[in-house]
């Protein structure tokens, strides 16, 4: 299995509650190592361009609210077939339908404040991890 690089956000609602050592715990306990991590407030542009994708749904002016109301901590995570590892680690997107263990159903709030994102695709993670990273910036 390669090893590969995804990219990461310990969200407000984690932050708020002083959980950013807990979720890293969990990202490092499933195998991940953190090559790279800045604790950011995001601006509103930076919040709309990073979730793009999602601007036709109707959350979207929620989410970038959300996402902008706190600090986050933007990372890089390494591992062997990193995405696929964190997402598992991660737990489904709403925690009411994530494993037991997961990230989510251990501490997300909701399906909006929902502790972490992660890629969802190696293409994306280089996309996203240069959106927030310069490559000095990433130390393997
Ligand atoms: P994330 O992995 O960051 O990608 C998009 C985010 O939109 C997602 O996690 C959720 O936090 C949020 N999201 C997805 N679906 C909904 C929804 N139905 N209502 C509110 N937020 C949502």
């Amino acid at each position: 299995m390669a090893v590969t690089r995804t990219f990461s956000i310990i969200k407000p609602d984690a932050t708020r509650r002083n959980l950013t050592g807990a979720v890293t715990k969990m990202l490092e306990d499933a195998g991940l190592r953190v090559v790279a991590s800045k604790r950011i407030r995001m601006s509103r542009e930076q919040a709309e361009g990073f979730y793009a994708v999602h601007k036709e749904r109707p959350f979207f002016g929620e989410l970038c609210e959300f996402m902008t109301s706190g600090p986050v901590v933007v990372q890089v995570l390494e591992g062997e077939d990193a995405v696929k590892r964190n997402r598992d680690v991660m737990g489904a997107t709403n925690p009411a339908n994530a494993e037991p263990g997961t990230i989510r159903k251990e501490l997300a709030e909701s399906i909006e404040a929902n502790t972490v994102h992660g890629s969802d695709s190696d293409e994306n993670a280089k996309i996203e991890i240069a959106f927030f990273f310069s490559p000095g910036e990433i130390v393997g």
